[in-house]
């Protein structure tokens, strides 16, 4: 059988310990974070480094079977999860910082290492990596990059895609392109790392990767403010992008339904007296202390004389700052405080945010009368994400929830994702949100550098 013809070459040329199949296949490589069950692969495979990669992927293009990319597994889209009869190629053993070049601002590390492993090893060298993520403690580099996730400082660093110099990929054949590139410029030919960054682990396997480091910042200044109505939040944006300039570091916003279910977290503080329309966490960071904190301060107080803000409190420690994230990044607590949810991270002009919300909730309570959802995200980078639970049902009606979720997406001329990738879940509506012409194109990219369709076969297209 082709199969275990597959296993066999396998462990004989990455050995026993590479290679788990059986009962050895471990339950975390079964599914990722999204609401998808699990599904069990044809066996697990662990290279211990790129050539390990690059073997796996020759036996597997000779034997003709599938490939299934896996890092950290925290992807909400099932981008990750196995698919019945291929292999899932985890990059878990290939952890680790190789270099931190201060003269270039970058570090190279390898594509299995989680990320705030490399947040820590930049600190620790007097550096800054502004990538940030909830799911920061468990998701790895390599997934971070093949989804090209944005997270909680875009605002003012951008998106993973904007902090990678030099990339080391392994394609559908077994051929590793290298290049680890340092420099800041360079436009010698097509600039092919852009290709694997956000393209899901379809066209290759990230095995290394150089990425820019920024400076640390001196100080980290958050405000946690209650706004009184969306109009408020739209004005207050446009203020912190003028007033705070280049030190603006977040703009989160949380819309009430969110913010009362996460208050009510036995593991959440809430700041903030009373019920405000809005609530938007402000995050700036400066380069001294004694200067940007006041300055900090006065541009709040300006705001409230303004009626831009209705209340405010304003973190006195880094800690206190970790407090106010904690009310934003609660949302990782939802599986169970909500039990069975669907999650979105729709994107749409900042503009229409509150009348998407409005449109979208109307719709949902019409179709489902007890319906739960809840609405927050990177307002700032024109990102909400929504939750969306059907109390006192056994099974969610995720079809019906998520097309009426997307059916308003598509009027209010949005995408089905900002973020998070569009994997197994997203499938069926990525049609929605991206022409004929450009399916195409991405149907021939993906023939080109993957003709047998082995990488991910039948995710994302
Ligand atoms: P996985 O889930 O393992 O894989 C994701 C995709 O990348 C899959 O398609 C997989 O096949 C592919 N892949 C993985 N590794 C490689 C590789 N080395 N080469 C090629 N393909 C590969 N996302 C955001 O963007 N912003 C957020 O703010 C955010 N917050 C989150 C908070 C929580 C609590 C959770 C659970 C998730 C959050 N996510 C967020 C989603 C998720 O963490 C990100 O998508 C993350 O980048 C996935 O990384 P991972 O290593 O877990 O990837
Ligand atoms: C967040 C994840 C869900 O921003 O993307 O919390
Ligand atoms: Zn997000």
């Amino acid at each position: 059988m082709n199969a275990e013809a597959l296993i066999a070459a396998l462990t004989a040329e990455l050995g026993p310990a590479t290679v788990l199949a059986g009962g050895d296949i471990p339950p975390r490589n079964t599914h990722d974070w999204s609401t998808m069950s699990s599904e069990m692969p044809l066996c697990v495979v662990r290279p211990a480094d790129t050539d390990g990669v690059a073997t796996a992927m020759r036996l597997c293009a000779a034997h003709g079977v599938a490939v299934v990319p896996q890092g950290g597994l925290t992807g909400l889209c099932g981008g990750a999860r196995p698919i019945a009869g291929a292999v899932a190629l985890s990059l878990e053993r290939m952890v680790g910082v190789e270099e931190i070049d201060p003269a270039s601002a970058s570090i190279t590390v390898k594509s299995g290492t989680p990320l705030q492993t490399i947040q820590e090893a930049a600190a620790a060298a007097g550096f800054f990596i502004p990538l940030d993520l909830g799911s920061r403690g468990s998701c790895a580099i390599g997934g971070n990059l093949s989804t090209n996730a944005g997270g909680n400082r875009v605002i003012r660093y951008g998106m993973a895609r904007e902090m990678v110099l030099g990339l080391e990929v392994v394609l559908a054949d077994g051929t590793i392109l290298r290049n680890l590139n340092k420099m800041l410029k360079n436009n010698a030919g097509y600039d092919l790392k852009h290709l694997f960054i956000g393209s899901e682990g379809t066209l290759g396997i990230i095995t290394r990767a150089v990425l820019r480091l920024s400076p640390q910042p001196g100080c980290t200044l958050a405000a946690l403010c209650g706004v009184e109505d969306y109009a408020h939040v739209v004005k207050l944006l446009g203020a912190a992008r003028r007033g705070l300039g280049p030190l603006l570091s977040a703009f989160e916003v949380m819309w009430p339904d969110y913010w009362d279910v996460v208050t009510a977290m036995p593991s959440v503080r809430n700041p903030i007296a009373g019920k405000h329309g809005a609530y938007v966490l402000i995050e700036a960071q400066g380069t001294e202390e004694a200067v940007d904190a006041p300055r900090f301060q006065a541009w709040l107080e300006r705001q409230a004389e303004d009626g831009l803000i209705a209340d405010a409190a304003v973190a006195q420690s880094l800690a206190d700052v970790r407090a106010f994230w904690g009310v934003r990044d609660a949302c990782a607590e939802f599986p169970q405080v909500l039990g069975q949810h669907e999650p979105f991270d729709i994107g749409l002009p900042v503009a229409a945010m509150d009348e998407y919300v409005r449109a979208c909730k109307a719709d949902l309570e019409a179709r489902f009368p007890k319906v739960i959802s809840l609405f927050y995200g990177h307002i700032g980078d024109g990102n909400i994400h929504i939750v969306v639970n059907v109390p006192g049902v056994n099974e969610q009606p995720t079809k019906a929830i998520v097309e009426t979720v997307y059916d308003q997406v598509r009027r209010f001329g949005g995408t089905v994702s900002a973020e998070h990738g569009i994997g197994l879940t997203k499938k069926p509506y990525l049609s929605y949100v991206r022409s004929e012409a450009e399916m195409t194109l991405m149907r021939r990219v993906k023939a080109a550098l993957d003709p047998q369709n082995l990488l991910n076969a039948g995710k994302v297209l």
